[in-house]
């Protein structure tokens, strides 16, 4: 069908998962909001993340949108679970898809997950791995210091491999087989971090993962786009909002998406 997909995020890191969903299903439209008035979501409250989650749901069922992907871990860690029976259409977060592939994965029951305060103290993702398998051992670790760094551009330079090091050495010393990167941020420093792990460790981007279980749900409930079947898929028309002045966005944007992002509506997300 040819209603677009919603996407929210905290801000700009988002559009590392909304990439992947354009990669993988190039004929869908996405609408994309960014409460980035509101940024970051990742030392808040769960009170707190939940109502912003509430009301950036809100504002993208008001775009009768047929899909919606929370693409912020701290929101999918600590508000989804509670409210996704609230509503009509398919809600997914992102911490299930990285999970489930980090379960795959191991080698030897041992995933390292790094995120932002929020996540790591939900405890999301080790509750979702145990359910999948109790006898793996979780272990989980804040690196908030990753998140300005990847929005500032600071991907190859010495300040973020020493805090790199320093914060991963715990993640070294108890040997973890697979590390899943639980934030929005972290895919943009990969290299820096799979260069302190090691070649031996596996990373998981939560975002490669989710854009899959898009495919597949869309696929599987008959809700793809018509136009995703041609060859070439003609390019979706995507719309992006954000809660504050879009100049910073479009700046970031650049950078997590691979690609200019133009037409960006401000938007007031109080009223939802
Ligand atoms: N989007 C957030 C996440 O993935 C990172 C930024 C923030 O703290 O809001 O957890």
């Amino acid at each position: 069908m040819n209603r677009s997909i919603g996407i929210f995020d905290s801000g700009v890191g988002g559009l590392t998962v909304a990439r992947e969903i354009f990669s993988i299903l190039p004929g869908e439209n996405v609408v994309y909001f960014g409460d980035v008035g509101r940024y970051p979501y990742g030392g808040r409250s769960e009170e707190i993340i939940t109502k912003f989650t509430v009301q950036d749901i809100a504002f993208l069922m008001e775009h009768n949108v047929k899909f919606i992907v929370c693409s912020c871990n701290s929101a999918s860690s600590v508000a989804l679970d509670e409210i996704v029976d609230n509503y009509d259409i398919p809600v997914i977060g992102v911490i299930k898809p990285g999970a489930q592939t980090a379960v795959k994965k191991t080698t030897r029951g041992r995933i390292g997950v790094i995120g932002t305060n929020a996540t790591v103290s939900s405890n999301a993702y080790a509750r979702t791995i145990h359910a999948l398998n109790p006898d793996i051992k979780v272990f989980s670790l804040a690196c908030p210091l990753f998140v300005p760094l990847a929005e500032e551009g600071y991907i190859d330079r010495e300040a973020t491999h020493l805090i790199a090091r320093d914060y991963l050495q715990t993640m070294l010393d108890v040997e973890v087989d697979t590390l899943i990167l639980g934030c929005t941020h972290y895919p943009l420093l990969k290299n820096v971090i799979a260069e302190v792990m090691g070649p031996e460790v596996t990373l998981i981007d939560s975002g490669e993962e989710t854009a899959r279980t898009v495919l597949k749900t869309l696929t599987d409930a008959s809700l793809l786009n018509p136009r995703a079947a041609q060859i070439p898929a003609p390019e979706g028309d995507h719309k992006f909002f954000v809660s504050d002045v879009p100049e910073r966005f479009a700046q970031v944007a650049t950078r997590f998406l691979g690609q200019v992002v133009d037409k960006i509506t401000r938007v007031d997300i109080s009223r939802y």
